[in-house]
């Protein structure tokens, strides 16, 4: 069996290093891949937004499925190219992307399935958006239509913040195409959690729970970066809530999609709040998250291409993941200047000459190697140190020990990763 994973990252060095150790002992590529999946897959040097050279290759290499990892792609419509090719492909469609790709589509559709999440406005008119603003109360959250990185949201505090988001985006460009529209929504208090499932367009399973850290530094401080630690399970999806996710939220949203005609095989990717209020909606992926992928992939015993292929065949209602049930946690280490204009090109110690620790496992996001032995950083997130226990506070003693054993000029990494279940831990 030949599987190509699609990306070059993190998330896809896992998914990747998962796929190698399937016992179907399949073919793995990776497009474009790294220096570091090279370890678990062969390379190929398309880019994950070739479409129309990823599909070429597949059809030339006879690839019997297809995971693609980051939405770019998925946005541009790989999953249409690569089925009207009678490639098999695992991930939404360009229709289903919107999900990811437009704030306002999700937010029509959310209202729509009644699935809860904060009340808001859609805008293109500045005028009407502060007036909008102004009668929502504040803080609240302004956020650019379109695909932004993770970049396109800005909580204020008062008016005057309103008026400065609203009018960067929808008039000085902040966010290019992706800013033309924008939605301005209450802003919502609680806990985040990460919360995957993979549908087939019918049935919805729900993958391990996980919590990512958005901001860069500890204590949930400084800017939003693309996730700087991940660990699952996470306890505050209690079994209660799991299920109202599920009922209230997934499992209408599959609906709402099938009602619309989306052919959706692929992940849903729900970032919710949880508060005493209940469960909220702050946003659609399509993809499998990054750092939360990273954690999940080594907590899954089971086959990761059985899951994948039983969702492009639409018999999910067959399967059943196994998960490891001890804590896995992902802690990332970033370039200096992360998540603002990073340094790259500074030489990491402590890695042998195949990328790897032997203290735990590491997935890289953004390094290369430099000659025969030497790896240097070459993105804003670098590695994700990643390691099990039976407790989060034993999974996180493993991953910062081999964090400890790794360095460069610069190194920045978030110290509390976990936090939150060490502190639910501590009070059983
Ligand atoms: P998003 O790209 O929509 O996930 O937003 C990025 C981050 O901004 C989220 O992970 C939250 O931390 C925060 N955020 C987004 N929307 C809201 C909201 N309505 N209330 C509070 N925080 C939010
Ligand atoms: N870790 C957040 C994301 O993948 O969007």
């Amino acid at each position: 069996m030949k599987v190509l994973v699609v990306g070059g990252g993190g998330r896809e060095h896992a998914l990747a290093w998962k796929i190698a150790g399937d016992p179907r002992a399949p073919e793995v590529f990776a497009a474009p891949g790294s220096d570091a999946i090279a370890a678990v897959a062969e390379c190929v040097a398309i880019q994950a937004t070739d479409i129309a050279g990823l599909a070429a290759f597949a059809e030339r290499e006879r690839i019997d499925l297809t995971v693609v990892g980051p939405e770019a792609p998925l946005a541009a419509g790989i999953v249409d190219e690569f089925r009207g090719r009678g490639l098999r492909i695992f991930g939404p469609d360009r229709a289903g992307a919107q999900l990811e790709a437009s704030k306002a589509f999700t937010k029509r559709l959310l209202v729509e399935a009644g699935v809860p999440t904060a009340a808001y406005g859609e805008f293109s008119e500045p005028a009407a958006a502060r007036d909008f603003a102004r009668s929502l109360g504040f803080p609240l959250v302004v956020k650019a239509d379109g695909l932004a990185a993770g970049k396109g949201v800005v909580i204020c505090a008062d008016a005057a913040e309103a008026d400065r988001a609203i009018e960067e985006m929808l008039e000085g460009g902040a966010f290019g195409e992706a800013g033309r529209r924008i939605v301005v929504e209450e802003f919502l208090a609680g806990e985040e959690a990460s919360f995957m499932a993979i549908t087939d367009g019918r049935t919805a399973l729900a993958l391990a729970t996980s919590q990512d850290h958005k901001r860069i530094f500890d204590g949930d401080r400084g800017p939003n970066t693309g996730g700087m630690g991940a660990y699952s399970p996470a306890p505050v999806v209690t079994a209660q809530i799991h299920d109202e996710v599920m009922r209230r939220v997934i499992e209408p949203t599959v609906a709402a999609l099938a009602a619309r005609g989306i052919d959706f095989r692929g992940v849903l990717y729900a970032g919710l709040m949880i508060s005493p209020a209940g469960v909220k909606v702050l946003e659609y992926n399509v993809r499998f998250g990054d750092p939360e992928c990273q954690a999940i992939m080594l907590r899954l015993r089971s086959s990761l291409i059985d899951l994948l292929e039983a969702a492009i065949d639409r018999r999910l209602d067959q399967v059943r993941p196994q998960w490891d049930s001890a804590t896995s946690v992902c802690v990332v280490m970033a370039a200096p200047g992360y998540p603002g204009e990073v340094r790259k090109g500074d030489v990491i110690d402590g890695l042998d000459l195949r990328g790897a620790s032997a203290k735990a496992q590491v997935f890289h996001s953004g390094t290369r190697r430099d000659g025969e032995r030497r790896w240097v950083t070459a993105g804003g997130r670098v590695l994700g140190v990643c390691a099990s226990g039976a407790r989060a506070q034993d999974a996180v003693a493993k991953a910062y020990d081999a964090v400890a054993g790794i360095s460069w000029d610069g190194v920045q990494f978030r110290r509390d990763i976990a936090w939150r279940a060490i502190e639910r831990e501590r009070q059983r």
